[in-house]
């Protein structure tokens, strides 16, 4: 059709992607075998049914059971240029990817290995599939304050190649409120902010509220809750803070709850755009989290190219790259 069409023929931004999460079976494997783990499963095929998830916590299991595998800083080069080669090919033209340095740092993987490995992948990919990507370090939520500012210093030598910090892992009982000084200090090394602010429970309109008048967020990933509150809706378009949601990943998590939630965002007049979160786990990449949201509510083609478009007004990209794309 038309729309399968436009889809996949128009440039595309990616802002809500883990690269831990596009860690795909075979990787898995793969990797494993390369570096001597012994996994649980006999292929990739049994791992997948064998570890099924419902909800936040469960799937977050698995993801930190299986980026285990991730040991040397070519393992970080071949996650991120197989993820690169996927959405060159549907026509992402520009990625800000989350990773989680301190997945790997808590089980003794150097920070350092994790960076080289990823920023060798985001300069060949610049160089070879014509994508432009950047680094977003997420702490996370489940671990200390005192961890994540750790962490935070830790990453200063590598500034150059990080454009900005996110907060993710297990929101539940986690507020923004308890990383107020790593975020204040990492604004003040000069990272742009996001978090992510997605609980499915009373007390997520606390998240997104801490999140924008204590943090100080350049923009929130998922934050669908906003259209639960008619004034945090308001000040959220007022602002103009972009919301980085993920129908796939929720709909798996919430079942049905938001279906039709991103069509009622940009008419809300939100600065909202569609990404993928975590595509190894929850089976699809940009091209088919767009073609959710026109299968839960059909859009016309204007409202698609609005939602491309507001991914790149959303970026954080560098003036060259801004008269680029917009
Ligand atoms: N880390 C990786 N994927 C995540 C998600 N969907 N929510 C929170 N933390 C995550
Ligand atoms: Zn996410």
């Amino acid at each position: 059709t038309d729309v399968a069409r436009f889809i996949a023929e128009v440039p595309k931004c990616e802002l809500h992607l883990h690269i831990e999460g596009t860690l795909e079976g075979e990787l898995v494997f793969e990797l494993a075998r390369r570096n001597g783990i012994e996994m649980p499963y006999a292929h990739a095929e049994e791992m997948r049914r064998e570890s099924p998830f419902h909800d936040l916590t469960s799937f977050l299991v698995g993801y930190y059971r299986n980026m285990q595998v991730l040991v040397t800083e070519q393992d970080f080069y071949d996650l991120a240029t197989a993820y690169f080669t996927r959405a060159a090919a549907q026509n992402v033209r520009y990625a800000e990817i989350f990773f989680d340095p301190q997945a790997h740092t808590s089980r003794g993987v150097e920070f350092g290995t994790v960076v080289r490995g990823l920023r060798r992948a985001v300069v060949d990919a610049r160089r070879t599939l014509d994508l432009h990507a950047e680094l977003i370090m997420c702490f996370l939520r489940d671990f200390s304050a005192e961890y994540a500012m750790a962490t935070l210093m830790e990453s200063l030598p590598h500034r150059d190649w990080i454009i900005g910090v996110g907060l993710d892992s297990d929101e539940r009982g986690n507020p923004p409120v308890k990383f107020e000084k790593v975020f204040a200090r990492a604004r003040a090394e000069g990272y742009l902010l996001t978090m992510h602010c997605d609980l499915d429970q009373p007390g997520t309109l606390d998240h997104i509220r801490q999140a924008l008048d204590v943090i100080g967020v350049d923009r929130i990933d998922h934050g669908v809750n906003v259209l639960d509150d008619p004034t945090l809706l308001a000040e959220v378009v007022e602002r103009g803070i972009g919301l980085t949601v993920c129908p796939i990943s929720n709909g798996f998590v919430r079942g049905s709850a938001w279906e039709g939630a991103t069509k009622r965002l940009l008419d809300a007049g939100v600065l909202v755009s569609v990404h993928s979160d975590d595509p190894a786990y929850f089976d699809g990449y940009v091209a088919e989290c767009l073609a959710r949201v026109h299968q839960e509510t059909p859009l016309t083609i204007e409202e698609i190219a609005t939602l491309a478009r507001n991914a790149f007004e959303t970026a954080w990209l560098p003036a060259t790259l801004r008269a680029r794309f917009l």
